[in-house]
């Protein structure tokens, strides 16, 4: 298969973790592309549960795992999660860190939150890692990197610069506490030693086990919608998150991707800030929440869940040229005998359209046009007698084939063919939403 992305096509959360859990099974080599420790993944293995942040989630299946150039990594948290898995038995000789992904230091972290703060009410609603702060720093080339850690004197000297000059900020913008340079460099010096043994060419690494016919999986963190580019700015992470960037955050070419798995919740969850035209009103919310137990793994906060949109899924199959979707938490919808599904937007000057707005005051604007209908997702297997709405029955994840959101006459939306883990493609399974004619406005 050799390299295959899974990237979320919502706004995080989807369950990426649980599909790169499975195909890692099949895999040599897991790498993380973009991103931090604001992602996190829940894995339970042999019944063993496991919240990892940074590392990524094929170090549980003891495979090769990449922590590529266009991550952001924060040395206290990577170690502490070094020391838990090597505590419960797992060994963490098999992770890479790319000396080229940035550092998150202590003052990326302080500078988000005292950001956040002094935007009140405009606030983004970050994770408060850091990751904003680190990703400006990076672009603006005053970064910390992975391979500075290697070099004494050049780590504590970018140190020094760097923490005269945020101090500044700390002090006079946000009005907090600075931060002692001794303590960070001792801080930092002590880390290094620890981190050393990890620093690997990971670009040089993936290109070679790619050539040698290995199958590599390239993980994104958080989703589509969170795409620094293309999501739903400002409300979103400081990174790109699209398939394409798994190219650009390992070092290999982009005609190395062979596939592109993306992954969905059969609902769509939010957590932080930003317009979700989709966002359940009433207790359903609620309830789709306790049922589907979304609250963020790594801030605990509750997530806001809304109705399965389809205009948004189209957007992330073109952003990310998805050739596979995996559909997650289907069984969720099984206790609901009424389930909207979003079909098209209605737009403020009454228009509908099937497409994700590209302005801005489109999308905060739109209300989503609602299937609602009982047993609104039918899933039919190849020659087997189409079943209603046997939600609760699939367990998933089920791996289904795009294209998504062709509208033919029968139906809107997911047209999908195939199931479960690629090599077993055989069997047929097909997800129909309603026609357009059942449409209602949201309630
Ligand atoms: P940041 O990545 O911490 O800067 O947060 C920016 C936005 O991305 C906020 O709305 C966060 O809630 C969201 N976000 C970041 N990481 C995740 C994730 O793993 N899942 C879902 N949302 C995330």
């Amino acid at each position: 298969m050799p390299a295959t992305v899974i990237v979320g096509a919502q706004w995080g959360d989807e369950g990426k973790g649980k599909i790169v859990d499975l195909l890692a099974l099949d895999s040599d080599l897991v790498c993380r592309y973009q991103g931090g420790p604001n992602a996190g993944h829940t894995i339970v293995v042999d019944g063993e549960t496991f919240k990892i942040r940074q590392i990524p989630s094929g170090v549980l299946r003891g495979k090769i795992c990449v922590i590529g150039a266009g991550c952001v990594v924060d040395p206290e948290v990577f170690l502490a999660e070094v020391d838990e898995l090597e505590s419960r038995g797992l060994s963490t000789g098999v992770v890479h860190l790319s000396g080229e992904a940035h550092l998150i230091m202590p003052w990326h972290g302080a500078i988000d939150q005292a950001s956040e703060r002094r935007l009140g009410k405009l606030q983004i609603g970050t994770t408060k890692r850091g990751i904003g702060p680190c990703y400006a720093d990076k672009a603006a080339r005053l970064g910390i990197r992975v391979q500075d850690l290697l070099e004494p004197k050049i780590l504590r000297q970018k140190i020094e610069v760097a923490l005269a000059e945020k101090n500044v900020w700390l002090e006079r913008v946000y009005g907090v506490p600075p931060l002692d340079l001794e303590e960070i460099a001792g801080q930092l010096e002590a880390f290094a030693q620890r981190i050393r043994p990890y620093v690997s060419d990971t670009s040089l690494l993936v290109d070679r086990a790619l050539q040698e016919g290995r199958d590599v999986l390239l993980e994104g963190a958080q989703g589509t919608l969170l795409d620094l580019d293309h999501g739903t700015y400002p409300f979103v992470t400081s990174s790109n998150t699209v398939a394409a960037n798994a190219a650009t955050g390992i070092g290999i070419g982009p005609n190395r991707i062979d596939r592109v798995i993306g992954v969905a919740k059969a609902y769509v969850t939010r957590v932080g800030e930003g317009p979700f035209p989709t966002e359940i009103e009433g207790s359903d919310q609620e309830r789709v929440r306790e049922l589907g137990g979304e609250f963020g793994t790594v801030t605990g906060r509750e997530r806001r869940c809304g109705w399965l949109d389809l205009v948004a899924l189209r957007y992330a199959v073109r952003l990310n040229g998805i050739t596979s979707l995996a559909l997650t938490k289907l069984d969720v919808l099984s206790h609901f005998a009424e389930l909207p599904v979003c079909v098209a937007y209605r737009l403020r000057d009454g228009t509908e359209t099937y497409e994700f707005p590209a302005h801005q005051s489109d999308f905060h604007h739109s209300s989503a046009l609602l299937t609602q209908r009982r047993a609104t997702i039918r899933i039919e297997r190849q020659g087997v007698r189409p079943s209603r709405a046997h939600t609760g029955r699939e367990r998933l994840p089920v791996i289904v084939k795009v294209p998504v959101g062709g509208l033919d006459d029968e139906g809107v939306g997911l047209h999908c063919f195939e199931s479960r883990s690629e090599p077993e493609l055989a069997q047929g399974v097909r997800i129909v939403v309603p026609h357009r004619a059942h449409l209602v406005g949201r309630p």
